[in-house]
Order: C-alpha cells, then structure tokens, then sequence
C-alpha cells in the first residue's frame, strides 16, 4: 500500500517534471526575429568588489585601462594632514572581514564625512571609515589583487572588453544595485534592510518588456534566485523559467536552447559540499573564479556562441577603495520615490566604480570602453546601462523602465565594429588550482545580512511568513541549515507553481504556499494556495 503510494507520487513527480519541461521549450521556440548579431545576452553579477581591488592592477600590463599607479592613498584621518597615509597595495588574497558598504559607510567612503556638497566625490574616506571597523581593516580595502591572482578575471579582460568607467548604481549595499540590474529603480528601496523587500517589489522590470515582445528569457540559479525579491518574476508564468543552473545551464547552452536573455545567479550560501562562488568577502575568490570559467567555456562551446555576448559585472564595491571619483551630478532619480527615513536619499548620485568585462564573440581582443557618448552628457555605464542595452540590442518596442535607464549609456553599438565574429577566442581559460583562502566553508557560521534577506524570501515563497519566528527566523539558523531550507522553499514554491499552470490557473496568479513547517509532505501542490493579483 505504501509503495503503491510512494510510486503514485513518483510517477506525478515525473509527470510535472515532463510538463514543465515542454512547456518551457514551447518559450524557447516562441523567438522573434532579431536583427542585430546578438541574439543571446547573458549576465552574471558578483558580490561587492571596486573596480581597483579587481582590475586596478592591470594598468601595469594595460596603461590603456583607468587603474592604479600605487601613488593612490587615503589619509587615515581625512581632516589631519599628519595622519599615516595609506597607500593602495598589490597583497589581497583572501579576506575574511566584512569591509563596510551602508549607506553611511559608503558617504564617508566618496566624501571623507557626511558633508555631501562637493561638486567632484573626493574618494578619501576609504580607510578613515575602515579603521572604525578594525585596526588591519584600512590596508585591507586598500588592497587589491595582482592579476595572476585572478587568472580567469585577467585572461577574460585581456581577450575581451574592460568598461573603466561602469559605476553601482546606487551608493548603497547589494539588493538596491540588484534590483536596477532588472528594473532600473530600487523601487526605494536603499539598503537591504527593509522589511518588504520579502512582499515582493512590485516595479516593472525588463523580464516584462521582454515578454510583451514576443522574447525568451531565462534564470538559471544555483541555492536561491535573488530575483525573486521582485514580484513580476513570482507569477505562474515566470515561474517556468527559473532552471537549476547545475541541471539545465550547461544542457541548454549544448542544444543551443538559451533564450535570448538569461541571468545566471551563484550560490550565496558557503557549504561544504558546494562552497559559495560570488566573491563575497569571507568566501573563496578562487571559487568565483572557476565558476566564471565554467559559464565562459559552456558558452564558448555553446552552438550559439557567435550570438552570444556575456556581460559579468559586481553589484557594489564592498567597501573596497576606488580612485575614481563616483559620480555626483546629472544623475536622474528613476521614478520619484524617495529613499526612507533619516536620509530621504533622492538616487540622484551613482555608486562607487565596479569590475564590468563584457564578452563576445563580435569584441575585440583588448578593447577598453571608457565613457559612453551620451544620451546625455552626464550619462555614465551604471547597471541600468543593462536593461537599457536590451532595449536597444533587440529592439523592444516597450518604453525605457524608468528615466534612469533612458538616461544611462547603451554599448550595443560595441557588438557592430567587426564584420563576423571572432575565430580566435579561447575555448579554455586558466586552471584556477590554488584556493586563495586557508580554510574550507564554516557551516556553523551565522548569517550575514544578505544571507538573512534570503531567508526571508525562502520564508514568504513557503508561507513561513506567517509564523511568529518571521522575520528573524533566519538568525537561529547556521549557514549549512540556511542553505538547506533556502533551498527546499524554492522548490517547493516553483514546483507549486508548474502545478498551478498545469491545472489551468491564470498565468499572472501568485502562488501562496501554507508554512512548509505544519505541511512539510503536501510536496508543494496540496499546500498552496493560487491568488490573482
Ligand atoms: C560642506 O562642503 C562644502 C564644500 O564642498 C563647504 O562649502 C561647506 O561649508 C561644508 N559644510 C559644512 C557644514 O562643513
Ligand atoms: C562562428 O563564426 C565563425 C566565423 O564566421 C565560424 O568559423 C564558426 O564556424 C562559427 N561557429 C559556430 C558555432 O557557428
Ligand atoms: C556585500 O553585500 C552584502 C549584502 O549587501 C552585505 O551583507 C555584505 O556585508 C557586503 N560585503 C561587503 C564586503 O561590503
Ligand atoms: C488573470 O489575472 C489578471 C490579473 O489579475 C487579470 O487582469 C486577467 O483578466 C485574468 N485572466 C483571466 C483569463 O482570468
């Protein structure tokens, strides 16, 4: 009896994975024609690291890149002349600490104090914020790698293009910069700690301008789909396609099936078995760097190669130092909204510079793109340059998302310097052999401020959310726990979802599942709940 059961529901199980799967590839042949010579854009967005602490050392093999000279220095105390300088250094390896990235932090940072007026950001309170954090903490994000540290980031900058002049868009932590990766705007939303960030942010996002125009997009994630913070990205029908990275990414790239915009998200949680790969601070640079060996090389053997371009930017600079100033005028908020109390931040001044390598076949060996040329004079590459490209490279007919993303600078045009792609690409990139940290994963860690918002995510695509333990649910649980139960909601919410569809309920519903913790068996389907909304 038991078994027949535990086949029964094999044998459904079997049955959805079929389903989706079709139904997923009915998506991908939905494709509308496009003319240019990119038909597949594909982004990859590290964790907090400047542009000088990744690539300011290549100036020394590539003086046509904005890096460092190593004359680059903060004073340790901004307002006293005779406080030790420090200067930048070529020594990082691993860092285990945090360097400071909130709002405030990163003020002091660009300005030196909280006194916001001048004209041009002076980029001198790097190390006076960092020494409040800790003694060792001032030469820490003074530092940065030598290139042979980072063979696959340098082997990619060398082969392909450097943007010198790509700035977070938001002076600010991870999912604010996240967010206008996809939307253009944060919504408001300034740092990560704002308790809706769980409800679902409910912008307009490219995911959408893409669907209203007959084009195929894709999320390949690895623990967590940080996306999902966006409410868009929850419906029925988008819920189709999220794919496991491990499962589909490299199958989809062999049959030629990516669509034409994917994302790719690496996994956030640092376990054992699988380490984290998003050069977050403490976690294993060296890690980052197989896995963005790992995308290149799927791609460069993908049969759509010579339509694919591959864009890997970070999404803040983690408290690591920057000489070039952020910029602070012309800056348009995005759509009216004002940051929360007490800063009332108006978004109308970019992030700090970060690491962006733009890659094709159709790039030139070595290019570097500084400025853009417009639409205004004060545009500048920032993460809405993404959602703008897209527009642009596949001609949308949908209107830009907010006025941040009409006003950032587009490099389509990078894509039509040549007259056919490039046959000289590498099909392999380095061997990354030697870990850059001491120490594997600590499972038994706690979990950062990223990692907790995560976990409030997991909370609300499970019904978790409505427990009392929300939202602190997060702070009782060590890394390899977090990761466990990130995990386990995401499936459970997708799988729901597939149901749903299948069962024929309105593609733009929202599943709302009931806490796995009082449902664990319902696998998903009995325990959820389909809303309009
Ligand atoms: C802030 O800086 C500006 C120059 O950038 C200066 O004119 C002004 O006096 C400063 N304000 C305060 C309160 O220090
Ligand atoms: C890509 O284009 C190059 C140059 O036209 C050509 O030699 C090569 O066979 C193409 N590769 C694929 C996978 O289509
Ligand atoms: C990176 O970003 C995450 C999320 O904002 C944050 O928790 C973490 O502390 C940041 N790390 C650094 C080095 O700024
Ligand atoms: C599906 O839901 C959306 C949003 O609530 C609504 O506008 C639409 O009419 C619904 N479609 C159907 C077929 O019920």
């Amino acid at each position: 009896m038991v078994d027949r059961r535990r086949l029964l529901v094999i044998l459904f199980l079997l049955h959805l994975l079929v389903c989706s799967e079709s139904h997923s590839f009915k998506h991908f042949h939905r494709k509308k024609k496009i003319n240019g010579p990119i038909k597949t854009l594909v982004v990859l967005v590290m964790e907090n690291r400047s542009f000088d602490h990744i690539l300011g050392w290549l100036k020394s093999t590539r003086p046509d890149i904005d890096g460092l000279t190593g004359k680059e220095s903060n004073r340790l105390s901004v307002s006293d002349p005779d406080s030790p300088e420090v200067f930048v250094s070529d020594d990082a390896l691993f860092i285990d600490s945090d360097p400071g990235h909130s709002f405030q932090a990163i003020r002091e940072q660009i300005f030196g104090s909280e006194n916001v007026s001048a004209t041009s950001a002076l980029m001198n309170g790097f190390a006076q914020q960092a020494a409040s954090m800790g003694e060792d903490m001032p030469r820490t994000v003074m530092s940065g790698f030598k290139p042979e540290v980072l063979p696959v980031t340098t082997a990619l900058a060398n082969e392909f293009a450097v943007f010198d002049r790509w700035f977070a868009s938001v002076p600010s932590s991870t999912q604010p910069n996240r967010f206008y990766v996809h939307s253009a705007t944060s919504h408001g939303c300034q740092s990560n700690v704002r308790k809706d960030l769980i409800h679902g942010f409910p912008q307009k996002t490219i995911f959408d301008s893409l669907e209203e125009n007959g084009l195929s997009f894709g999320i390949y994630y690895q623990n967590i789909p940080a996306t999902l913070f966006l409410k868009s990205l929850r419906k029925l029908k988008h819920t189709i396609k999220f794919h496991s990275y491990k499962l589909k990414f490299k199958l989809h790239a062999m049959l030629g099936r990516l669509p034409n915009y994917v994302v790719l998200e690496q996994r956030y949680f640092d376990v054992n078995l699988l380490p984290a790969n998003d050069d977050h601070p403490s976690h294993d640079v060296a890690l980052g760097q197989k896995f963005v060996k790992e995308v290149y090389e799927t791609l460069r053997k993908s049969p759509q190669w010579n339509e694919t371009a591959l864009l890997i930017t970070y999404d803040e600079h983690g408290g690591f130092y920057d000489h070039v100033p952020t910029p602070v005028s012309g800056v348009p908020n995005p759509d009216g909204i004002l940051g929360p109390d007490p800063f009332y931040f108006r978004f109308d001044r970019l992030g700090v510079r970060v690491p962006t390598i733009l890659i094709s076949p159709w790039i030139d060996k070595g290019s570097v793109i500084h400025e853009p040329s417009g639409p205004t004079k004060y545009s500048q590459f920032e993460h809405s340059s993404i959602p703008a490209t897209v527009k642009k490279l596949f001609n949308l007919k949908s209107n830009f998302l907010t006025k941040r993303d009409a006003w950032a600078g587009t490099f389509e045009n990078y894509f039509y310097l040549r007259d056919s792609p490039r046959i000289d690409c590498p099909e392999k990139l380095p061997e990354v052999t030697t870990s850059l940290r001491p120490w594997g994963p600590k499972e038994d860690k706690s979990l950062s401020e990223f990692q907790l918002e995560l976990i409030q995510l997991a909370a609300q695509l499970n019904g978790d959310h409505v427990l009392n333990t929300y939202p602190n649910m997060g702070k009782s649980m060590t890394v390899a726990e977090a990761n466990r139960y990130a995990e386990d909601a995401v499936a459970r919410f997708l799988e729901a979802g597939r149901a749903a569809l299948r069962a024929g309920a309105n593609e733009s519903a929202i599943v709302t599942m009931r806490p796995s913790l009082t449902s664990r068996i319902t696998g998903g389907v009995y325990g959820s709940q389909v809303q309009s909304h």
